[in-house]
């Protein structure tokens, strides 16, 4: 086959212009949508952390859900929310970032983790890196370890892997 990054490059698409003009959304969609393909993402990235190297995985709403619950099932751990804010029902820790386009507030159950629980935090695309600065912050001030930070696809040339020096993602396409 093409391989996991050539899956990906090829499924991805592009759509110039969403949400704004100037802004081209990488659209990843139709990878999930692909039995097959989605089945090769997420085997991939729960092999290149290894079963037994993270106890939960924290997905990032709302692209990052679809990964995160698939890898968690492969894995047989649970998967922990990290959603935007006003959305969960109890006590949270929050954090504000800005994102490519406005900005934002994401929040996390201040329980969510067990102290010291190793956490595989998942997302879809990493852009300038704010929405995954801001989710280990919470990871961590809830008392999780993070065991990884992986995506689908990194915008390089946003420079996010830049402001993660202290976890440095994992990516399964960078262009
Ligand atoms: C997108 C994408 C990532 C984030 C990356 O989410 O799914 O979570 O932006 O951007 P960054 O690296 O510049 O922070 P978005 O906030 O658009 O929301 P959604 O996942 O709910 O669609
Ligand atoms: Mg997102």
């Amino acid at each position: 086959g093409p391989g996991i990054a050539g899956l990906i490059a090829g499924l991805a698409v592009d759509v110039p212009d969403f949400p704004q003009p100037g802004i081209v959304f990488k659209d990843l969609t139709p990878l999930f949508a692909d039995g097959a393909a989605f089945r090769e993402i997420v085997d991939a990235t729960v092999a290149h952390y290894g079963v037994g190297s993270f106890d939960v995985v924290a997905g990032i709403e709302a692209r990052g859900f679809v990964m995160a619950a698939a890898m968690a099932y492969a894995a047989g751990v649970g998967v922990v929310p990290v959603r935007k804010a006003g959305k969960l029902p109890r006590a949270t820790h929050a954090a504000q970032y800005a994102l490519e386009y406005g900005s934002a507030a994401l929040e996390v159950h201040t329980d969510a983790f067990l102290p010291g629980q190793r956490v595989l935090v998942v997302d879809d695309v990493l852009a300038t890196g704010g929405t995954a600065e801001a989710t280990l912050g919470l990871v961590e001030r809830a008392g999780g370890v993070v065991a990884g930070l992986t995506v689908m696809l990194e915008l390089e040339f946003l420079g996010g892997r830049q402001r993660l020096a202290a976890h440095p993602p994992h990516a399964l396409l960078r262009v």
